[in-house]
């Protein structure tokens, strides 16, 4: 067996790791007093997200503190729509705002003209994070790139923004399933182009975050969760064959195994929701696990955190497994609960 100094890496490539590897979703957020301090001076996320030296500092700002086995790149899933043309702000309380493209005659107003100048600041945020690590003595902290999957973007382009239920992309993918495809396609096309440029910039591993794929009858998530999926890890497997892909199809129940066996992710991401023994014994076997503690046992922290934490490790780490947690960091979490965590986890011997 081959193995790197890189644990993430190693469980990724199927190897036994030294120890049970660790990182956390929103890791680089508001939690952090030193995160709300730079967010602050850049004014708005997307000019914090867009400057490379800031992006960079984020995205080392959790790794300095508690030293993580991977950093993931201060970025958002939303970058793509933008760059595609469409508008985008957050709003500060509200979430992301986008002008909604409700009808597939709205999709034409998206194009590649701004691309690559658009994406350009994240490319430059990997590089600078891949020198900085390095530089920093975090040799063992492995960097991930990411993107939103074609259906969970889509509904954010659809709605305008977060949504409850999901109606108007439903509504829209049953009553006109060939306009949506396209809309599908054009993010398969510009995903799997978005990560590959990633990869050449210094990410080591990516993941695919489908946040919203839970909220799919069977059929449908075949449809704009699996295939989407499938054709941009096969693409981006044309250019980096080694590199790992993990797949994270929130919530998305028994449909996890089809997830896992028809997709080709390398590994897979879990939610809270998962019960870890039926993950152990169906999914494992397959491909390496990563999750799945529930974000608000994290924000609870104490005797509740380190009971869930260890049943968590109990049940997977037999078997290759990243601990995680099944969504992203609450911004009210103290810092020092994940200093708890990290210290349970570092402390579990293999
Ligand atoms: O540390 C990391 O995990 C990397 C950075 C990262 C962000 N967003 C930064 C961010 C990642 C991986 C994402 C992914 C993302 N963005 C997802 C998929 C994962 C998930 O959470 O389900 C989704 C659905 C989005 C879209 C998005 N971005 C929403 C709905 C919001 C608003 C909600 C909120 O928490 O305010 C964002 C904003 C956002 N993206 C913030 C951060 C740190 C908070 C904005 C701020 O600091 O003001």
């Amino acid at each position: 067996m081959v193995h790197t100094n890189k644990a993430f890496l190693d469980v990724l490539a199927g190897h036994r790791p030294a120890h049970i590897p660790c990182w956390f979703m929103r890791q680089a957020g508001r939690y952090l007093p030193e995160y709300r301090e730079l967010r602050a001076k850049a004014g708005s996320f997307l000019d914090l997200a867009y400057n490379p030296d800031f992006a960079c500092e984020v995205t080392l700002q959790p790794i300095r503190r508690y030293g993580m086995d991977a950093a993931i790149i201060f970025s958002d899933i939303l970058v793509i729509p933008h760059a595609l043309g469409q508008d985008l702000k957050f709003v500060e309380g509200e979430g992301p705002k986008l002008n909604a493209l409700r009808e597939s005659a709205d999709f034409a107003k998206l194009n590649f003209n701004a691309f690559e100048k658009t994406l350009s600041p994240v490319y430059e945020a990997l590089r600078k994070t891949s020198s900085a690590l390095q530089e920093e003595g975090h040799n063992n902290t492995a960097l991930i790139g990411f993107c939103g999957a074609p259906w969970t973007v889509a509904c954010y382009m659809v709605e305008g923004g977060s949504s409850r239920d999901f109606m108007n992309v439903k509504g829209l993918s049953y009553r006109d399933p060939i306009g949506f495809a396209g809309l599908i396609d054009l993010l398969v096309e510009s995903s799997a182009q978005y990560l590959i440029n990633q990869i050449e910039a210094g990410a080591e591993a990516v993941q695919i975050f489908d946040s919203w794929a839970g909220a799919l009858d069977a059929q449908s998530f075949r449809k704009w969760v699996i295939q989407p999926t499938k054709q941009i890890v096969d693409l981006v497997r044309n250019t980096y064959p080694d590199v790992p892909i993990i797949g994270f199809p929130r919530c998305a129940g028994q449909n996890y195994l089809s997830y896992v066996q028809d997709t080709g992710v390398t590994a897979v991401s879990l939610d809270q929701s998962v019960d870890t023994r039926w993950a152990a014994r169906t999914l494992q076997p397959l491909v390496p696990v990563q999750g799945n503690l529930d974000p608000f046992c994290l924000h609870t922290g104490g005797d509740a955190l380190a009971l869930a934490a260890e049943k968590i490790i109990g049940d997977l780490s037999a078997g290759n497994f990243i601990f995680n947690l099944g969504h992203g960091i609450h911004k009210e979490t103290p810092p020092e609960h994940l200093e708890l965590l990290v210290k349970i986890i570092r402390e579990h011997q293999l």
